[in-house]
């Protein structure tokens, strides 16, 4: 769900309006055990994550030799030029019945149509002097961390219990760092907001994170980058709607439980974390990011950008290259893929 547009207005009065980003939809590529950034040529790599965008999408993209807009032959977004690829963990409920794994389904956030994927954005919040530098071709980089057992990350990766009690901006404070513990009717949406500065040198760094920074302390509106990494990107988040409202049972919540993780074997939802490959064709996102304030340019009607249906782009699809059930259609599996422990804090 987008956060609610009056409000969103207001907040962002001083430095940009509600209108100066784009936000669209990009349906499901593939769900698969694959990680071309963390684990690159390993198949499989240890959890099963959950793809979108280009299908140029592969085990290994060397950084910079590996060409996304040339290689791919669609995308799952609604720019037709953005073959970037975007990824997070996938969400398994797990019965407490009997313990086995079901995969949770994905559904479109409000006002968009897609089949399963998420919701991506770029926002110029922190823009200095209202110049964003778009990525470079073979940027890459990491939000959160899948070893993080603790409440940490809360200002970048966050989760809404919907349909309990709404909340406004992204990760404020109505929204967790861990999985709500109490049933959420109208689904979970998961939140990962990548930092907003660059070293200006590094397309990637070892730990796929030491070359950028949040600013002011992590998430959004933070007008400043820190000298260490002065150049001002976009700032990339995604929003991931778990369609959590189908597990019903009022008995599987409360007193501090919840029957949903993610495919790490994290019960808490600390390690949540997204994986972010630029791969927009020439300088298309450039174009973009200098029309925003023109308000040419706003979340999924960008008139300077290639815009496709929502049909053409439900039928971009790559098959598995990591051929296994990870939870198809409702089945029920016995363990996670990669058969990751589940475990909980403390
Ligand atoms: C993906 O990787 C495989 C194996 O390395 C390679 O054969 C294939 O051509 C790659 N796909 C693209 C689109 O380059
Ligand atoms: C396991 O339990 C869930 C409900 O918690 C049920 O829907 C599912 O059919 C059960 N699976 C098996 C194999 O018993
Ligand atoms: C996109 O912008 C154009 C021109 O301003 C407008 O006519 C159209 O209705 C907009 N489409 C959507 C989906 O907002």
């Amino acid at each position: 769900m987008f956060w609610n547009t009056i409000a969103a207005g207001a907040l962002l009065a001083q430095s940009a309006s509600a209108q100066n980003m784009l936000r669209f939809a990009c349906s499901q590529l593939t769900v698969e055990r694959a990680d071309p950034l963390v684990s690159p040529g390993q198949a499989p790599a240890p959890h099963t994550h959950q793809i979108i965008g280009g299908n140029s999408f592969n085990l290994t993209m060397e950084p910079a030799k590996y060409d996304p807009p040339s290689l791919s032959t669609c995308t799952t977004c609604t720019y037709s030029e953005d073959f970037s690829n975007y990824w997070t963990a996938s969400l398994y409920f797990q019965s407490p019945d009997n313990k086995t794994f079901q995969r949770v389904p994905q559904f479109a956030n409000v006002g968009l149509q897609q089949d399963g994927g998420m919701t991506v954005y770029y926002m110029p919040y922190s823009a200095v002097n209202g110049k964003m530098t778009a990525f470079k071709p073979g940027f890459r980089m990491l939000a959160g961390d899948p070893m993080m057992k603790k409440n940490t990350y809360k200002p970048s990766i966050c989760h809404r219990c919907l349909g309990n009690g709404e909340g406004f901006a992204p990760c404020d404070s109505k929204d967790t760092s861990e999985l709500p513990t109490k049933y959420c009717p109208k689904g979970i949406r998961a939140t990962v907001i990548f930092p907003s500065c660059w070293d200006g040198v590094n397309l990637d760094s070892p730990d796929h994170k030491s070359h950028v920074a949040y600013s002011n302390g992590g998430g959004l509106g933070t007008p400043k980058c820190p000298s260490t990494h002065p150049v001002s990107i976009p700032q990339v988040m995604y929003e991931v709607m778990w369609d959590t409202g189908r597990y019903k049972n009022t008995a599987w919540y409360g007193n501090g439980k919840q029957p949903f993780v993610y495919s790490f074997g994290d019960g808490t939802g600390y390690g949540q974390h997204g994986d972010y490959l630029f791969g927009w064709k020439g300088d298309a996102l450039q174009k973009a990011m200098d029309a925003l304030p023109s308000g040419k340019c706003a979340n999924a009607n960008c008139s300077v950008l290639k815009i496709q249906s929502a049909q053409q782009s439900m039928t971009c699809k790559k098959a598995q290259q990591v051929k296994e059930d990870v939870g198809k259609d409702g089945s029920w599996i016995k363990e996670l893929p990669g058969g990751a422990p589940v475990t909980y804090a403390n």
